[in-house]
């Protein structure tokens, strides 16, 4: 049993023993779990957090210098990008079939935008196989290998809250056709929840308010679970990130490897054109000389409305949560579990049990969350690659129950994908008089993850002149 004395002690000194107040009336296992829970937090930074991030709100530093970054353009322009473009292609290739890149999905969130029970890989999101997001990512994976002669290993981040859950999803599944020894597991952290006074919040009598720590905890993570080492001892010597949210996202792009690789970049990121100077993204900037994605909420509104000569956007480029990641730069962020990223702090609504033992459920923000983002890592890269992809082709993330960016939006993104994939092949697909897709169509990413890829796959008796759903695999059309 963890010793409740020195526990007492070192609440005391932060100023937060009232987590105890209640553990007299546990029983001894909730006691234990308790203990256990107080345990993980690391109180000499509590202090330091509570001062700086949840009784004040932290400043947005108004940086020296910001410009806008370089971008490699989605579609080369010209012969001699062209020819880059090629090269990397290559080069991504080669370093597929050499086995040396490895899926990472961070699925540690709580999803509570969504509002779905349970973790959100598994929520059902295709239009016509409806198929979970593990397995729209996981067949991916399956392809790529499959195509480079070479399974890539997949690290999946899950949370305390909704492990146990992942794995008896992908047990239940048989992990989707993938090698179980080529699926890694790790768990996130967590960080406590604050009232704004900087207690620490109880969920119940004998449990902390804790929740993740951001997907930026995914790098500690990745360290601790030994996830790293895992990577090493199978040569893995690039990370493709990417979130399990968004079922359009391209898990393993040979182009955007490649073109990480020939930078020698440690991190790199796609971006998109932003829809209007205001949209809800992050936006890469350069802030004295390094790359950095300023958030929409911290960028002052007259830099997010400058505009160039030529009366385009000056910062137009839209994070969008991919990137690649050296195994190496990991290695070196996290030595010494030194991993040390920036805080962002959030009101939110908690629920929480107040002093005289009493469930609260606020409704209006009661608590300060905070969280790391991966995207802080950027500017601690050597260097750094933005490759522009296209909105329609990569993006369409299911966050909120209803509205934009719900599953509604992203199922109505993936018809029209498919179709613009198939229209590019030659097929033809029937459009109603606001050019909208009569038809329901998926296509498997067994048989293709973009439109280059499905050449020559289409059976050539494919007709969609019925309308009828429609789901294209390698085992042929059903409909
Ligand atoms: P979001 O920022 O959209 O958060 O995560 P969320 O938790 O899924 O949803 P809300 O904000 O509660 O509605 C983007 C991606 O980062 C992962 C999520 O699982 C998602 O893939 N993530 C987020 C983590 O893995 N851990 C975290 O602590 C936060």
């Amino acid at each position: 049993m963890l010793d409740v004395k020195t526990t007492r002690e070192t609440l005391e000194r932060h100023s937060q023993s009232h987590v105890l107040q209640f553990f007299d009336e546990l029983a001894p296992a909730r006691q234990q779990t308790l203990l256990e829970q107080i345990a993980t937090i690391d109180f000499d930074k509590v202090d330091g957090w509570v001062e700086h991030y949840v009784r004040t709100k932290p400043t947005v530093q108004s940086a020296g210098d910001i410009q806008p970054p370089q971008i490699v353009p989605a579609r080369p322009a010209d012969d001699q990008t062209a020819a880059a473009h090629a090269a990397a292609l290559a080069e991504g290739e080669e370093l597929l079939a050499a086995g040396k890149v490895a899926a990472f999905t961070v699925a540690g969130g709580q999803g509570t935008r969504l509002g779905y029970e349970g973790p959100k890989g598994c929520l059902e999101a295709t239009p016509v196989a409806k198929k979970p997001l593990f397995r729209v990512l996981a067949e991916q994976i399956l392809a790529a290998g499959r195509r480079a002669g070479k399974p890539l290993p997949w690290y999946v981040m899950t949370s305390p809250a909704n492990d146990v859950a992942t794995r008896a999803f992908f047990r239940q599944k048989k992990f989707f056709g993938l090698a179980p020894e080529d699926v890694f597991f790790l768990v996130q952290g967590t960080m406590p929840a604050f009232d704004f006074d900087g207690k620490i919040l109880l969920t119940e009598k004998g449990q902390l308010a804790l929740s993740p720590d951001g997907h930026g905890g995914c790098l500690p993570a990745l360290r601790r679970s030994g996830a790293l080492d895992d990577m090493a001892r199978r040569g893995i010597e690039l990370i493709s990130y990417f979130q399990v949210d968004n079922p359009l996202v391209r898990c393993i792009d040979p182009l955007f490897l490649g073109l990480h690789a020939a930078r020698h970049a440690e991190m790199s990121a796609k971006a998109l054109p932003k829809r209007d100077p205001m949209e809800r993204l992050g936006n890469f900037c350069v802030v004295d000389g390094k790359v950095t994605v300023i958030e929409y909420s911290d960028m002052p509104e007259d830099l997010a409305r400058a505009c160039t000569e030529d009366g385009r956007l000056k910062f137009s480029a839209g994070s969008i949560a991919i990137h690649i990641l050296s195994r190496s730069f990991v290695e070196r962020l996290t030595a010494g579990d030194a991993c040390e990223l920036p805080l962002h702090r959030a009101e939110k609504k908690v629920p929480y049990v107040d002093q005289a033992g009493v469930t609260v459920t606020p409704d209006k923000p009661n608590a300060v969350k905070l969280e790391q983002f991966v995207f802080d890592a950027l500017p601690l890269a050597g260097e750094t690659v933005i490759l522009e992809t296209l909105r329609s082709e990569e993006f369409s993330p299911i966050k909120n129950a209803t509205g934009e960016d719900s599953l509604a939006t992203s199922l109505h993104d993936q018809v029209r994908r498919a179709a613009e994939w198939l229209e590019e092949a030659g097929v033809a697909v029937p459009r109603d008089a606001d050019g909208q897709i009569a038809a329901a169509i998926e296509i498997s990413p067994l048989l293709a993850d973009c439109a280059d890829a499905l050449v020559g796959k289409i059976p050539p008796d494919l007709d969609l002149s019925a309308g009828q759903a429609v789901y294209l695999s390698p085992a042929g059309v059903e409909s």
